[in-house]
């Protein structure tokens, strides 16, 4: 994708050694890049979300893990290296596929060849994670087309949660990826953005995304969706995930489960476009996922620009109250439409993942 004319990835590597990443808690106010030289900085960055959205999570820690082996490639080490990682974020099960493909790729081979092929490994990762997500984009604008052909030339309203934009993988992102095809093939559809509290994901990253690009979008507080389902001024949802169980199950989140029920209540189709790095064949139900719990701060205060141009966080809560801040929540499978994967459309039910990947399923 482009910012000013110029094609960025979030994450690419440095002709040093190092790895950039594009500083997502500067965004939308400034555009800024960071230097990620070692393992700390790389789970730094995940945790702080620096970087943030399933599938980067899983790319930087992949980075992460072969910036680590560079100063130490010991057995011992690369352990080290992917339990500091693992913990930086709890709930996007991407993370912990890239470190076992990075693991996998190093372990077995003499230490003097281990960083090269772990970074090796997580260039591929990246890589893929690009094509995946196009090819998700590909099998969403259908749905697109179809839900478009039905509304004689008016925009399609489409309402998303949070940022599964191209901010929250490699590049074109999951859920929006189908909207910047839909938006080139000249559908015309405009989005609400769901501004997706406490970090504000929706309202800071993808209307700046979708800005962009061009797409015609409005931000609406959390709390407005489903008002607009009830008036008809919306004719589809479309979330990103950061783990979906064996059954169908979604963690996304926090507030993309009242979504889905308001959907439901409403006759809006609910749809969730994911990459297959993001099912966990070994959790049975979206109840055993765990669910990340953060800072209370980020829901007492807010950050945004003064009209001077310096960015600044504030309180909006009397001094001393007390805030509960879980990060994700769990869509029941039944209120799912259907997921938009790599290989196609599915059920949002254990037969219809196993049917696009029964590999896969087998082998977890
Ligand atoms: O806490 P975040 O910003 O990492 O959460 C991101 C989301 O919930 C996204 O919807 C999800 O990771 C899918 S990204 C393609």
């Amino acid at each position: 994708m482009k910012i000013g004319g110029k094609p960025y990835r979030t994450i690419w590597p440095n002709v040093d050694g190092s790895v950039e990443v594009i500083d997502q808690t500067r965004l939308p106010h400034r555009f800024e890049t960071r230097r990620l030289a070692t393992l700390e900085d790389a789970a730094h960055a995940i945790r702080a979300m620096i970087v943030r959205g399933a599938p980067l999570i899983g790319a930087t820690a992949a980075y992460g893990m072969a910036l680590a082996l560079r100063e130490d490639a010991s057995d011992e080490a690369l352990d080290r290296a992917h339990d500091l990682l693992a913990e930086t974020r709890p709930t996007a099960i991407n993370l912990r596929w890239a470190l076992k493909r990075v693991c996998d790729a190093g372990r077995n081979r003499p230490r003097e060849i281990r960083a090269e092929a772990a970074w090796r490994e997580a260039a591929l990762i990246a890589d893929e994670d690009v094509e995946t997500c196009r090819r998700i984009g590909e099998h969403g604008l259908a749905i697109l087309r179809d839900a478009a052909a039905k509304k004689n030339g008016a925009p399609l309203n489409i309402l998303t949660h949070c940022n599964a934009g191209w901010l929250a993988c490699v590049d074109w992102g999951t859920a929006l990826a189908p909207i910047y095809m839909a938006h080139d093939a000249g559908i015309p559809l405009h989005v609400w953005v769901d501004e997706t509290r406490p970090r504000n994901q929706g309202a800071a990253l993808t209307a700046f995304e979708l800005g962009g690009h061009g797409v015609p979008h409005a931000i609406i507080a959390d709390n407005a969706g489903g008002h607009l389902m009830q008036a008809g001024k919306v004719d589809l949802c479309i979330v990103g995930t950061d783990r979906v169980t064996q059954n169908g199950d979604v963690a996304n989140k926090i507030g993309t489960y009242l979504k889905a029920l308001a959907a439901h209540d409403n006759s809006v189709p609910f749809y969730v476009a994911l990459p297959s790095t993001t099912i966990d064949w070994t959790l049975a139900s979206g109840g055993l996922i765990p669910i990340e719990e953060r800072g209370a701060s980020e829901v007492t205060q807010m950050t945004g620009r003064l009209p001077d141009g310096s960015v600044v966080t504030i309180d909006i809560a009397a001094p001393g109250s007390p805030a509960a801040n879980p990060g994700f929540d769990v869509t029941p499978a039944g209120l799912v439409t259907g997921f938009v994967t790599e290989r196609g459309l599915c059920a949002a039910s254990e037969d219809g993942l196993r049917a696009l990947f029964p590999a896969d399923g087998a082998v977890r």
